[in-house]
């Protein structure tokens, strides 16, 4: 009997057909924490998180931080030592919601095992790459901040990770950690339609994504593309790539100098360069 990493018990020859398919067997438990849990249910329900939960290859858990509060009023934030305007989130509730979470005989562990990432506008910026790294993990804590901000001792003993989705102020964590987990999810074996969908992802391969089109092949006058009717898939390919490389060069110039370019791309994007002078 083998157990998979979601928990999951299958028999020798069960394991053999599910390695066949695909070598590695994704699970991932994303645990929610947050002051807001039913503003999940909607972004759960539908789309990209309901595909792969009904595929049973993630599970997204929210859990109101208010449950680990003990007194009779169900305090979840306090008045800020020194003054100042706002309210700030108490550790002890937050502590005892992340130590209930982590498996027994893990308490010690570290970020290895399972990153506590806390949303706030002072984390690191997500990107493409951090949710690549994230989405290796099979299991996540996400910690949503709110009010004025988090006492630092969770900062400081709790979090093992801070994000932030972007250089303004939600009035929450919440919709930063929607972001964060559909960024990660989408990217796990089996979730989206076809496995090469998300290589082809603007800021996956530091180009952003060439335009498509649909039928008709002419609307209101506007005629799709010769190349990508044409069934030359060589030619279709090489279009999609310039359209990439030159999209990319008019709106986001800077991501140019991280992208691996052929050969033939660079002396394609010193044209171009020249004829925008
Ligand atoms: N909480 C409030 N604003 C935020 C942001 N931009 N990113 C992450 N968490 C936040």
């Amino acid at each position: 009997m083998w157990t998979l990493s979601g928990g999951n018990k299958c028999n020798s020859s069960q394991i053999f057909d599910t390695i066949q398919i695909c070598d590695k067997i994704w699970f991932m438990q994303i645990d929610i924490l947050t002051l807001f849990p039913q503003m999940f249910e909607s972004p759960l329900t539908t789309g990209i998180f309901k595909r792969a939960v009904d595929r049973e290859l993630v599970q997204v858990n929210t859990h109101n931080i208010r449950d680990w509060t003990h007194d009779k009023h169900h305090t979840v934030d306090d008045y800020p030592y020194g003054g100042g305007a706002g309210m700030v989130l108490k550790p002890d509730p937050i502590f005892q919601a992340v130590e209930a979470l982590k498996p027994v005989g893990l308490q010690q562990q570290g970020a290895d095992i399972m990153p506590i990432i806390l949303l706030t506008p002072q984390g690191r910026l997500f990107s493409q790459q951090i949710a690549f790294e994230l989405s290796q993990y099979s299991r996540l804590i996400l910690i949503c901040g709110h009010y004025e901000g988090v006492d630092e001792r969770v900062i400081e003993h709790l979090a093992t990770d801070e994000i932030s989705i972007g250089d303004y102020v939600l009035s929450g964590g919440e919709l930063p950690a929607m972001v964060v987990a559909d960024a990660v999810v989408r990217l796990i074996p089996g979730v989206l339609g076809s496995e090469t969908s998300a290589v082809d992802d603007s800021y996956a391969t530091d180009l952003l994504e060439y335009p498509q089109y649909t039928r008709p092949p002419e609307y209101r006058g506007w005629a799709v593309p010769e190349v990508l009717l044409s069934g030359n898939h060589g030619g279709v390919a090489r279009w999609r790539r310039e359209q990439a490389v030159l999209r990319t060069l008019q709106r986001r110039p800077e991501l140019l100098n991280k992208a691996s370019l052929s050969s033939e791309e660079k002396h394609l994007l010193s044209k171009l360069k020249t004829l925008a002078e």
